[in-house]
Parts: structure tokens; sequence; C-alpha cells
């Protein structure tokens, strides 16, 4: 830890620190604060040809989207949707846009921000093997996030992002009206059930969520990597979770 009296040491720690994020994230550049408002609002009384900021409201409303792909295109031009990570993919989702099932997992890591595409890395091998043990192939599903742009450091979505994200969430979900959604871990939990309570009172049981849709929630694929010994319980709640999509699609199991 740096200590605070001494600024020499600080700065080093601050220099190593903005080194490696270079190495994580590539080059980037600190705003220049002594080109004060250049461009910015204040210049605007100045400057009459000065280019009117964008502001939220100009952001197309994910209301207005008819199908999917009118959606991806405004979650392409939403700004909102971006965490203070600079030049993050969208990650819309993947996967049948007709699903009875839906996955929705946290944000998007590094893998799934190259790729463009929910659990593409590690976790998402996992999960593959997850929907494989109760017959369902990545395809078959839908799967998105409550974020669709990478957190920093793969930081926990801050309750702002995660508010400005779910409107575009929801049109999704009510576009794909799926009869299941499977809740990945906490974040997803707590977000979409709009509550604190810990994953132990969550997990394992169906939640009654919008237009009849009934809510599920497990362990997050990348919980299970750190702590194998909940795969037993995670199989316990997605055998529970096809039995009952089978029962409301009239599927034989
Ligand atoms: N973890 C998530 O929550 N979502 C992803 O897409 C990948 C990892
Ligand atoms: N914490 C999480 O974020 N997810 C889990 O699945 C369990 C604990």
């Amino acid at each position: 830890m740096a200590d605070q009296s001494e600024p020499r040491s600080l700065m080093r720690t601050v220099q190593d620190f903005l080194k490696s994020e270079e190495e994580t994230y590539g080059r980037f550049q600190l705003p220049d604060i002594s080109q004060k408002n250049k461009g910015g609002f204040e210049d605007l009384r100045h400057d009459p040809d000065a280019a009117i900021p964008v502001t939220e409201s100009e952001t197309e409303s994910p209301a207005n989207a008819k199908n999917l792909d009118e959606l991806l295109a405004i979650c392409l031009k939403a700004d909102v949707l971006r965490t203070d990570l600079a030049d993050t993919n969208l990650v819309f989702g993947t996967g049948n846009p007709d699903a009875d099932l839906m996955l929705i997992g946290e944000a998007p890591g590094l893998q799934e921000d190259k790729q463009g595409e929910p659990f593409v890395g590690r976790a998402g091998q996992l999960l593959n093997k997850i929907l494989a043990a109760i017959s369902f192939q990545r395809h078959e599903v839908y799967i998105a996030n409550i974020l669709k742009h990478r957190p920093p450091n793969n930081r926990d979505p801050k309750p702002e992002e995660r508010d400005r994200s779910l409107p575009y969430l929801y049109r999704q979900i009510e576009l794909i009206r799926p009869k299941l959604i499977l809740c990945l871990g906490r974040v997803s939990a707590q977000t979409l059930l709009n509550t604190n309570e810990p994953m132990k009172h969550l997990r394992s049981r169906f939640h009654p969520f919008h237009n009849g849709i009934e809510l599920m929630v497990t362990f997050h694929p990348a919980a299970l990597l750190r702590n194998p010994a909940w795969k037993r319980d995670t199989w316990d709640d997605v055998r529970m979770l096809r039995k009952r999509y089978d029962e409301l699609t009239g599927t034989s199991g």
C-alpha cells in the first residue's frame, strides 16, 4: 500500500498502476486539464458554431425497437450503456430469438468484450457444459447480461450502470418472451428481483417475474470455478429448471 505521507512513493504506485492498466487495456490518455473547457459545454456560450453536446434524451428509447435487430441498432448508439472503461464493444446477447429459456449473467469480461458475445471465456466454457448436462445447446437458449459493456477490471456493476442498462434488457426480454429466466449469480439475481437478499435465499426456486415469466437463480459459473463444491447445488438447480421447462413447453424430458 502507498504511504500517503510520502508523495514520491505514492506517485510511483500510481505510475505502476497506470502502466499495468495500459498493458491490460491498451493506450489511453488522461484528460488534459490544462485546456479546461476546450470544446466543452462552457465554450458554447462563446462559440456559435460549437457542436451541441449529445444529451441522454437524444438517445433513442429502447421501447421504440420492434424487434431484436432494431434494439441492437439502438444499443450500438447508446452511450448510456457504456461503463467508464473506454472503447469497449457492445455485448448485446446471443442465441435463439424465440427461446423459451433466457440466461442472464452479470457483465462482459475481457474475452466477451473482444468477441462481442456473452460467456465465451472460461466461465462461458463451464456454462456450455452446464447447459449440455441438461440437454441444451447454447444456440437453443438466449444468453445476455445485466450490462452490455465491460466494466474496468471486471468490477461489480455500479447501481447507476445497472439502472441505465435495465430498460434495454427489459425490452430485450419483452421481444424474446421467454417462459423462464435463469439468473447467473448474485448481481443478476439481485438486479432483476430488485432485492438485497443473499444468494442462499434466492437460489433453487421459481420467482414470479413480469409477464408471467418464472425466474430461477443459481450460482455464477465463475463462482463455480472458484468454489467447485457449489457444483452439486448448481446441478440440482438446473435439473429443476429443465423439469419446469419441459412442463411449460410440453417437451417430453
Ligand atoms: N461473466 C458474465 O457474467 N457474463 C459474461 O458474459 C461473461 C462472464
Ligand atoms: N457471488 C456471486 O456473485 N455469484 C455467485 O454465484 C455466488 C456468490
